[in-house]
């Protein structure tokens, strides 16, 4: 079979470009353009991505089939014991380049993205990085290990037995799934740990809990889906903190 004949017929399952996607991971291609120039090359035995294929037709997110996945121009380890890495937290990425802090704490690791993506991207910082998952710790602490990034890993509820010095600036994506939520596609989310996407209080518990356990003097990037902005500013406020910036998924609390 011809990588186009194969392409063609995946396609009949799954959309073209995780098929594309699956195969250029099979060859070590560097991207999909190789499937173009090479269309008309023999596959050799292609039950190995056949079974991809049907995974990937019964909901199974692509970045579990392959074991990885894209974060702010970098590859990290996901496996169903973190939450797959997700481009509205690159935002957090960026705001926090904004500050440039010397200090960060990322409350709610899971594969590491955040710690270890601002950890190359701001080489001066000290970061420090906490999750309630040892299985979670252990995929942050493989990812940091890929990467060569030195960052420092707690086991940790929220700030319970991890305590920020003064002045750090915490980034949190925590849970914030209201699991009544009937707008969201829980097929794929079913292949995510609970632990990673559900809260209580309408989604917005462990972010309370944060911002009540957050010394005054640590400004906080928070991660939440945009209708509930408004709830989480108004609780901020009771503790005296204002909004500094808000932007699509991420805001941020002085
Ligand atoms: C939404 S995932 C975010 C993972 C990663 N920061 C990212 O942006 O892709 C939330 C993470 O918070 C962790 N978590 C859940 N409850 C926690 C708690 N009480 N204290 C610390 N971490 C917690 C979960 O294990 C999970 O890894």
């Amino acid at each position: 079979m011809t990588i186009m004949e194969w392409l063609t017929s995946a396609s009949k399952s799954i959309d073209r470009l995780d098929a594309e996607l699956i195969l250029t991971h099979f060859l070590e291609a560097s991207d999909r353009s190789y499937l173009a120039a090479h269309a008309d090359d023999e596959l050799p035995n292609t039950a190995v991505i056949d079974g991809y294929v049907e995974r990937r037709a019964k909901n199974e997110p692509l970045a579990y089939i392959l074991g990885y996945r894209e974060f702010y121009g970098r590859r990290f380890f996901v496996t169903p014991d973190v939450l797959i890495p997700r481009p509205e937290s690159e935002d957090i990425i960026e705001i926090v380049k904004e500050q440039n802090p010397s200090e960060i704490l990322d409350v709610g690791t899971g594969s590491g993205c955040l710690a270890i993506t601002l950890t190359l991207e701001l080489s001066e910082a000290h970061v420090a990085a906490v999750d309630i998952s040892d299985d979670a710790l252990r995929i942050a602490q493989k990812n940091a290990a890929h990467h060569n990034a030195k960052v420092e890993f707690h086991k940790s509820n929220l700030l319970e037995s991890y305590q920020p010095k003064p002045g750090t600036l915490i980034v949190a994506n925590l849970p914030y799934v209201d699991a009544n939520w009937d707008w969201l596609d829980h097929r794929t989310l079913n292949y995510e740990p609970d632990l990673a996407l559900y809260a209580e209080q309408g989604g917005l518990e462990l972010i309370y809990r944060l911002i009540d356990q957050a010394p005054a003097e640590c400004p906080l990037i928070l991660e939440a889906d945009p209708s509930q902005h408004e709830a989480i500013v108004s609780y901020a406020a009771k503790q005296n903190r204002k909004l500094v910036k808000q932007q699509n998924f991420i805001i941020y609390l002085q």
